[in-house]
């Protein structure tokens, strides 16, 4: 079995990586070395059925340890990668990188990997001598898992995205906060809930006086609980969040559309216009989004829901009803899942080729961990 590097692996992303490798048996056909950038030397973690080979955990920052691997695996973000990735490849190394973050995400030299969607893109790239494999940003991969029919088939002429994003996406401590947050706002008015008497009023004036005085916000920058942040990631300085600008530009990369592709990876035509306003919520770990697709012709909704649930294995069409859509597509019913909910698909008032859908998913597991432990399953063949 080839010796895969694995770095990140105690972290969030990192965790939901391993416990899926675990699920699907993936340490049967690897030689894992663990890595570690703050204890190195340290006792490798046990998993029930993994016996690594080195017993000790390996230093992360070492160069030369790291250049006889023939593949690594990283979770540990964009800072680890931009410090280590660069000095891999001066002194030669010749490996796959497989990586979460997004640093080399719109390199020319890389591939964005979510194979359900773009199996033929990572396989022309891997044909290719491509090196390095990054998992997309979360909203985009899990857009694709669900409305990806509808890309395959070079149906959508142009689409935007109002998302919903989870706590998560900003990391663990982001999770911790606002769950103090209401934490918090709940102790406010404690005595109050208890009082059905109460005047909401008078709730309401307290709940927002601790919001805007009493409460820590020091990963958000402002408080999340009982509010939301319509602004997610870098101010480019042209009105874009950079987390708007991703959705365009990975949207079209996985689909090997447009000019931004790795070598040997033909283009499948012209950009899809695609574009987003990225809104911080507080669901704790599913990425929700509502899509406006412009079609390229005027196709039965029951027909666009068949091509929806055909796009890939994952791809749940929720029926456009009230019951279903709240029983079914929502946070706290799409997390723990790989299936991917897409609901609210409607014909709007704008003409028969527009459409509008909502979909929903677990921004750890297709959203972080899961293309990439398909990709190392691919590259070992
Ligand atoms: N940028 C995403 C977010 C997370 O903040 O929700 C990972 O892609």
């Amino acid at each position: 079995a080839p010796a895969v590097g694995l770095i990140g692996w105690r972290g969030m992303v990192g965790s939901v990586l391993i416990q899926r490798m675990l699920d699907e048996g993936d340490f049967a056909h690897i030689n894992p070395v663990f890595f570690s950038t703050s204890n190195a030397g340290g006792p490798a973690p046990e998993y029930p059925g993994v016996d690594p080979e080195q017993k000790t955990l390996q230093d992360a920052y070492d160069v030369d340890t790291l250049a006889k691997l023939p593949i690594i695996v990283t979770a540990q973000g964009g800072d680890y990668t931009k410090a280590v990735y660069p000095k891999l490849r001066e002194a030669g190394w010749d490996g796959l990188w497989i990586d979460a973050a997004s640093t080399l995400r719109m390199a020319d030299s890389s591939i964005i990997v979510l194979d359900p969607i773009n199996r033929d893109v990572i396989d022309a790239g891997l044909a290719a001598g491509v090196k390095e494999f990054i998992g997309g940003n979360c909203t985009v991969s899990c857009m694709l898992m669900g409305l990806g029919g509808l890309f395959k088939q070079d149906l959508v002429e142009w689409g935007t995205a109002m998302t919903y994003q989870a706590a998560s996406g900003g990391g663990a401590k982001h999770m911790r906060e606002l769950l103090t947050q209401f934490g918090g706002l709940r102790d406010v008015v404690a005595e109050e809930l208890n009082d059905p008497a109460a005047a909401i009023l008078d709730i309401d004036r307290k709940v927002l006086a601790a919001q805007r005085e009493g409460l820590d916000a020091s990963q958000f920058g402002v408080p999340l609980a009982g509010s939301l942040i319509p602004w997610i990631d870098a101010d480019l300085g042209n009105g874009v969040a950079k987390e708007e600008w991703k959705a365009g530009v990975e949207t079209n990369k996985i689909l090997g559309r447009g000019q931004d592709l790795a070598p040997g990876v033909q283009s499948a035509g012209e950009k899809i216009p695609f574009d987003s306003l990225c809104v911080r919520i507080g669901a704790l770990r599913s990425h929700s989004q509502a899509l406006t697709l412009k079609l390229r012709e005027d196709i039965p909704v029951a027909e666009i829901e068949q091509i929806v649930a055909a796009g890939t294995e994952w791809a749940k069409v929720v029926p456009n009803e009230k019951q279903p859509t709240m029983d079914q597509l929502t946070p706290v019913a799409a997390t723990g899942g790989l299936e991917i909910p897409v609901g609210r698909i409607r014909k709007l008032e704008m003409g028969p080729e527009y459409i509008s859908a909502f979909t929903v998913g677990d921004q750890l597991l297709w959203g972080a961990a899961e293309p990439l432990r398909r990709m190392l399953m691919i590259a070992i063949g």
